[in-house]
């Protein structure tokens, strides 16, 4: 533990570590130690985790994907998001289409799969790039989708390319063009 990284532990986790600056020269080397361990994964949580507008800590890399057993493209698409540093956690649903009437997405941007990422939807091959972008900008809008499938998009890759829109959508279904990936 050098400390450099104890100086950076201090500056993440101030709710705890102002406490323990007073009562430092009381602790001994054990203790310590114990105290430096836990920052360091204050730290890594804090590189995971980002400070939304309600407050909340909201972990930003972590999908939960709402895909049919049989669909390959969906599994495709997981694995591309794996593969770009997101954690997918796999809901297999008997009807994909119940989960889109539950979560409200309008009918004509609906695709294979729906996912779900820090409060926000992601409907279809979106690609994982711009979901990032997407989530940086923490936007009040509802999510993005990428209707219907088009050949080359993320999960889609064995069917011709053909250039497509990445749509963010609002509570309304109001639509802006978030991308334009082309061929
Ligand atoms: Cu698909
Ligand atoms: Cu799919």
């Amino acid at each position: 533990m050098s400390d450099q990284s104890n100086a950076g532990n201090d500056q993440a986790s101030s709710e705890s570590a102002d406490g323990r600056a007073n009562s430092r020269k009381s602790l001994s080397r054990r203790q310590w130690i114990g105290i430096a361990g836990g920052g360091v994964a204050v730290i890594a949580s804090i590189v995971a985790f980002r400070r939304f507008g309600h407050g909340a800590a909201v972990d930003v890399t972590a999908v939960t994907l709402y895909a049919e057993k049989d669909c390959a493209c969906c599994h495709k698409w997981a694995a591309h998001l794996e593969a770009n540093g997101f954690a997918v956690t796999t809901v297999t649903v008997a009807d994909v289409g119940l989960k889109k009437d539950t979560l409200r997405i309008p009918a004509d941007l609906r695709s294979c799969h729906t996912a779900e990422v820090a409060g926000y939807i992601i409907e279809g091959h979106v690609p994982a790039g711009d979901i990032k972008r997407f989530l940086a900008e923490r936007s009040a809008e509802r999510g993005l989708a990428v209707p219907g499938m088009p050949g080359g998009s993320p999960g889609m890759e064995s069917d011709p390319k053909v250039p497509y829109e990445v749509l963010a959508f609002d509570a309304s279904g109001t639509t802006r063009v978030f991308a334009r990936q082309s061929v």
